[in-house]
């Protein structure tokens, strides 16, 4: 007897097993899960942005290095000199595979890719593991536009990061080996480790920050009232000097 069997749902089988052969072969991978929450802290153009990771797993992940893999958006950056110089004093490690103009505005700027290293070792009472880290973040000047049309202020949304996992001995070892992902090392990005990706996830939204911007509705008035106030400046420089009394007058 024949039946019809469609041939799409042939290939929808053999993904789907397959799939579920790889995960199921990487216990670290399936039974991993990361909860993401964040803060901005402090108010203005250069802030702190506060990250806790709890890795919930199966696994004892405290002794793996933990990449918290961050897209900063045009509208900020993160200062691989202030980095460098936090890194002794507690901050995280990091690596930052492109260089940062720290003085260019938002519409000038790419945005950053910025890999942050550190440990969930701290034992949580619900048995998840926890990693903490503040860094500073700054947020970029605007180009001022014109405040009939747009509002002068704009929200720069900073996206929730992505979490990978480097293990000792990669927990799981060959089997997990099909799920890794090639990220800059440890602690400093000299050459790639091979990365698992992590499950994560947020109860809150991403975390932004508010820059007001320039109205260009006023640049007439700006410009009349910075010649106004230097010419009459001018003009008491000059009238003050000519009424100075001869006796105390410079002698040139
Ligand atoms: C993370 O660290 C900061 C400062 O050290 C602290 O205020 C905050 O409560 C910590 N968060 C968690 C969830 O432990």
């Amino acid at each position: 007897m024949y039946t019809h069997f469609p041939q799409w749902s042939l290939v929808y089988v053999a993904v789907v097993a397959v799939t579920t052969v790889t995960a199921s072969s990487c216990p670290l991978v399936l039974q991993t899960s990361a909860q993401v929450e964040r803060r901005l802290l402090g108010k203005g153009f250069h802030r702190e942005l506060e990250t806790v990771v709890q890795v919930g797993s199966n696994d004892d992940v405290s002794s793996c290095w933990l990449l918290v893999k961050e897209v900063i958006p045009p509208g900020a950056y993160v200062d691989p000199n202030q980095l460098a110089f936090l890194c002794p004093l507690g901050g995280p490690g990091f690596y930052i595979p492109q260089t940062v103009n720290v003085e260019t505005p938002e519409h000038q700027s790419p945005r950053v890719v910025a890999n942050f290293y550190t440990a969930a070792n701290h034992l949580l009472p619900d048995g998840r593991w926890l990693a903490n880290f503040t860094v500073p973040i700054h947020l970029r000047y605007h180009r001022a536009r014109s405040g009939e049309s747009y509002s002068l202020e704009v929200e720069v949304k900073v996206p929730h990061p992505s979490i990978f996992l480097l293990c000792e001995d990669n927990a799981g070892g060959d089997t997990c080996s099909p799920l890794t992902q090639l990220e800059p090392c440890p602690p400093s990005g000299q050459q790639f480790c091979e990365f698992l990706p992590i499950h994560s996830f947020s109860t809150s939204e991403d975390v932004s920050g508010v820059v007001p911007v320039g109205n260009t509705d006023l640049l007439d008035t700006v410009l009349l009232a910075t010649t106004c106030l230097t010419a009459a400046a001018t003009l008491l420089l000059l009238t003050t000097l000519s009424r100075t009394p001869s006796s105390i007058r410079p002698i040139y």
